[in-house]
């Protein structure tokens, strides 16, 4: 069995649309994931958006939507943006999906049994962009952040976490495993945040339950109040889960959200996989530790100046911009000039130096001339190397030692380290070529030894690049890897397979342009056009003509009922149907819908429907469906199930 890796991304809030912050955490979780299915790991990557609130429920108010319609409009700018990108996530959680919030309210009820969840009243200050209870400590750690934080003085009573107990293991898993929080300077900030001696002396219970909002997970058995957002939101890593890959290896987060990460969530799972009789403060038994992330993964942020990029600071890339120059790009570039941890200053003069310097000129400029020096000196076919002289044996050393090295960073989570190592790699094969004259060697029959070894040594690079570069620019190293004439998909290949002398089984094919040299003032222009807000674009509607008229009395022979949907499951085999159970108020009926591609099961189960409830039974792969639900569409569109007002009951007929 491969080993398994879990990787995650946060889960994006959605009253904000995709900005360079979301697309560069996203990015690099699909970095990670790609290369560890190249380490030959059996890889799950999780991504999904956290849809509950204050902020998500005061939008919809002001919009005059229910919170509900307002999230389902825009979960899909995420999921669609990272689709169109070519990422390779395998799930998409919604903080809004049955599942998740059953299992939200499971676990709720089970850390209150165990009395790690108590009632109380809490009275104190608020962050409402945080939403989260504050001390005066925090209110002045983030003012000097910076960040317009709205603060009020709240008296409610609450659910509390009772996240003091687990301070001793905290501590412990901290110390004894320094994996947890990566990089290293950023597990000192949570030691400190945590220590009993620092500045906030011991840590308190956390509040975790709201009676200021209704749109949330409901507390069980007590409706008045619904879930903290961080707690709903942390468990969707456990509700997106896929059997089997738990805990997760590698979690990616920004800066400002690490605490949540490396402090209530490992003790949220701790209360979750403590055993009764565990002893709170004795040592944290390594069978709760296997069950907490193997690792939180802190990054820093993307700055405009000196500022974070933010929608409330309007000085937002959007990803059109950043994707401008092509998906490749932009990964290289975000990849390679953030040094992970810490923050960065975004210019798009920056953007396009690094490309033109790396893409353009270095990789893309050595790909096509040494593929160009073998077809025009060696007709194609890449030569074994036939002497070494000094300058050769220093490059076969280069080569040789930046395979270990590009991994070894990669694995100690350096990217753009391990990206620096390959780059300088390629470099020192450009003053290769300068130094041996290939274009002179080809003229002297005596020199064609040497030429064979310059040629072959280009290749053997190039071949190693596409593949180690392949997880962060993985359509510029499957065209290399065509160029060289390899066969197959270069992501398929296994970094172990790796054989840098290996003979060229093929011989090299027509270079394919890797990367076009920017220019940089027509590119600015270009950019500067994409900047401009959309003009709302009227919606373009493919509605079908209207149908022959018919009289009242044939309308009125469909039975149209209100039903409530209360089981969905896809049916195997078919990405379009899905089966359900449906509560039609007279009886339950399965109903087999065409809707699989429009909707997750997880999205139907306690909807309401309109039922067309006498229609022939039918037997649609193998299953008999007793009716259909009502949908709307036009001739291009997903059906969108019809909804009733919710003091509509199943069984009401619709006349
Ligand atoms: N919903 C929470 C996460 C819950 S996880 C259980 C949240 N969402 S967010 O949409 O606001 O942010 C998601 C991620 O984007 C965070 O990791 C954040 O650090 C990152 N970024 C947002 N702006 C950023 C930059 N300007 N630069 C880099 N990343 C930043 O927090």
């Amino acid at each position: 069995m491969p080993k398994r890796f879990f990787v995650t991304t946060p889960m994006y809030y959605v009253n904000d649309r995709p900005h360079i912050g979301h697309t560069y955490t996203t990015i690099l979780v699909d970095v990670l994931a790609r290369h560890h299915r190249m380490l030959g790991e059996a890889v799950y990557f999780l991504t999904g958006t956290d849809e509950h609130g204050q902020k998500i429920e005061k939008t919809a108010l002001e919009q005059g939507v229910k919170p509900q319609q307002l999230v389902d409009e825009v979960a899909p700018n995420f999921e669609s943006l990272w689709k169109q990108m070519g990422l390779t996530q395998d799930y998409f959680v919604r903080t809004t999906f049955q599942k998740h919030k059953d299992m939200v309210q499971r676990r709720f009820r089970e850390l209150s049994a165990r009395g790690d969840i108590y009632k109380a009243v809490y009275e104190g200050l608020y962050s409402v962009s945080d939403e989260a209870f504050v001390t005066e400590t925090q209110v002045k750690e983030l003012q000097a952040q910076g960040l317009g934080h709205t603060l009020t003085t709240l008296k409610e009573e609450s659910y509390f976490f009772r996240l003091s107990a687990y301070e001793n293991w905290l501590l412990q898993l901290y110390d004894r495993y320094p994996e947890f929080v990566r990089p290293e300077f950023r597990l000192n900030e949570v030691k400190q945040f945590v220590a009993p001696n620092g500045e906030r002396g011991h840590l308190q219970d956390l509040s975790i339950s709201r009676t200021s909002i209704t749109w949330g997970i409901a507390v069980p058995g007590d409706e008045a109040h619904v879930v903290y957002v961080w707690f709903d939101a942390l468990l969707s890593y456990m509700s997106g889960c896929k059997e089997g890959y738990w805990p997760p290896a590698v979690q990616v987060v920004g800066k400002d959200i690490l605490r949540f990460h490396a402090i209530y969530w490992p003790a949220f799972l701790m209360a979750m996989f403590r055993e009764d009789g565990d002893d709170l403060n004795g040592e944290l038994p390594d069978r709760v530790r296997q069950q907490l992330p193997k690792t939180i993964l802190a990054h820093g942020w993307w700055l405009m100046g000196d500022t974070k990029i933010s929608k409330s600071l309007g000085n937002i890339v959007r990803p059109k911009e950043l994707l401008h120059f092509g998906v490749d790009a932009a990964r290289f570039f975000l990849i390679r000039d953030m040094q992970i941890g810490h923050d960065r200053s975004f210019t798009f003069e920056g953007f396009m130096e690094r490309l033109n310097a790396d893409l353009a000129n270095g990789l893309g400029n050595l790909a096509s001339r040494s593929i160009s020096m073998l077809h025009k000196y060696r007709s194609s076919v890449v030569p074994a190397p036939a002497v070494w002289d000094e300058a050769d044996g220093e490059i076969r050393d280069l080569i040789g030692k930046t395979a270990p090295e590009y991994l070894a960073k990669m694995e100690q989570n350096n990217f753009s380290g391990a990206l620096e190592c390959l780059w300088g790699m390629l470099r020192g094969l450009d003053g290769y070529i300068v130094k041996s004259e290939p274009w002179n060697l080809a003229k002297d029959e005596s020199k064609a030894a040497k030429l064979d070894t310059v040629l072959a040594q280009l290749y053997r690079a190039l071949r190693m690049t596409a593949l180690l570069a392949a997880p962060v620019i993985p359509q510029m190293c499957q065209l290399l890897w065509e160029s060289l004439g390899l066969s197959g998909k270069v992501e398929k290949q296994r970094f172990s397979d790796l054989n840098i002398e290996e003979p060229a089984p093929c011989p090299v094919k027509d270079a394919k342009p890797l990367f076009a040299r920017i220019d940089k003032d027509s590119a600015i222009a270009e950019i500067e056009t994409l900047q401009q807000p959309d003009a709302p674009q009227p919606p373009k509607l493919d509605v079908p003509e209207l149908r022959e008229t018919t009289d009242y009395d044939t309308f009125c022979k469909t039975d149209l009922r209100i039903g409530k949907i209360l089981e969905a499951q896809r049916v195997p085999k078919s990405d379009k149907l899905i089966k359900m159970k449906v509560d039609i108020g007279l009886e339950t009926r399965t109903i087999v819908g065409g809707i699989g591609k429009a909707y997750e099961p997880e999205q139907l189960i306690g909807r309401s429907v309109v039922v067309v409830a006498n229609l022939a039974p039918r037997k649609l792969m193998g299953i008999e469906s007793h009716g259909m639900l009502l949908c709307a569409s036009d001739n291009a569109s997903k059906p969108y199930l019809i909804t009733p007002a919710d003091d509509a009951m199943p069984g009401f007929i619709v006349k």
